[in-house]
């Protein structure tokens, strides 16, 4: 019921240049069944990105936006300029973000307003610490975030929203959450959607995120509540990223 998708947060990695050769690698891919298949190029790559995926089913995403509309933000892009280069999902507080950009659930929430109001689509970045996890408070931390992120989304946007659950300890260190933990903190995510949100919350997906690649997606994938995933580092190789694609086998 729920599309499964593919997403690729490249960070701050690929120039301009090295972004349309990327992009023409992945564009031979042949998704099996029916993937929606994104990329998230840095800022500064979009511009090409979105020259090279027109016309493609290939989808465009941004990895931050500013949440006003336009002003004396030095450094920042708004969301107007990313619909203009063929933007349609936007990465918001993901964890490096919160960590060494000092991101908010007040600033992720702002900015998932502001990107829904566009008629954009946030992909919600939620997870916990190592720490966290240690003590027992992954479904408290990950289900604030959550709720925190959709104060204010009406029963209209909900459905364009997309969470990533992204345990902090497992982003870039080839250590994955167990398939059944990552199912389990998803379903707790979900009930978090529906108390807000209820039957909608059913439509609403979900990825995984942290560590995620060619040799683990299948299995993965395979859990009911896990909708995709949003992938670092094997995202930049188009023959890993290809086999996360079509994790079917
Ligand atoms: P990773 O990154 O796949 O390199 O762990 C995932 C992410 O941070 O979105």
């Amino acid at each position: 019921m729920r599309r499964p998708m593919i997403a690729g947060n490249w960070k701050m990695n690929k120039t301009p240049a090295e972004t349309v050769a990327l992009i023409q690698e992945l564009k031979k891919i042949q998704p099996k069944g029916n993937v929606e298949v994104v990329v998230c190029p840095m800022t500064v790559s979009l511009f090409a990105a979105g020259a090279q995926l027109k016309g493609t089913e290939i989808k465009l995403g941004a990895q931050n936006v500013h949440f006003e509309d336009k002003g004396a933000f030095t450094g920042e892009a708004n969301c107007a300029s990313l619909k203009e280069l063929g933007v349609e999902y936007v990465i918001l507080g993901h964890s490096e973000r919160r960590q060494y950009f000092g991101e908010t659930d007040e600033t992720v929430n702002k900015k998932v307003l502001k990107v829904l109001a566009n008629g954009l689509k946030p992909i919600i970045c939620v997870g916990e610490s190592l720490e966290q996890k240690q003590t027992g408070i992954t479904n408290e931390v990950v289900c604030l975030q959550t709720k925190a992120a959709l104060c204010g989304v009406s029963n209209a946007q909900i459905t364009d929203v997309v969470i990533a659950y992204e345990p902090v300890w497992a982003i870039g260190t080839g250590m994955t959450a167990t398939a059944s933990d990552a199912n389990r903190t998803i379903a707790a995510i979900r009930r978090a959607v529906r108390e807000m949100f209820g039957d909608a919350a059913e439509q609403v997906r979900i990825l995984y995120g942290g560590s995620m690649n060619d040799k683990n997606a299948n299995e993965l994938m395979s859990q009911p509540e896990i909708d995709g995933g949003l992938i670092g580092g094997a995202s930049l190789v188009a023959e890993k990223f290809e086999k996360v694609v079509n994790y079917h086998g």
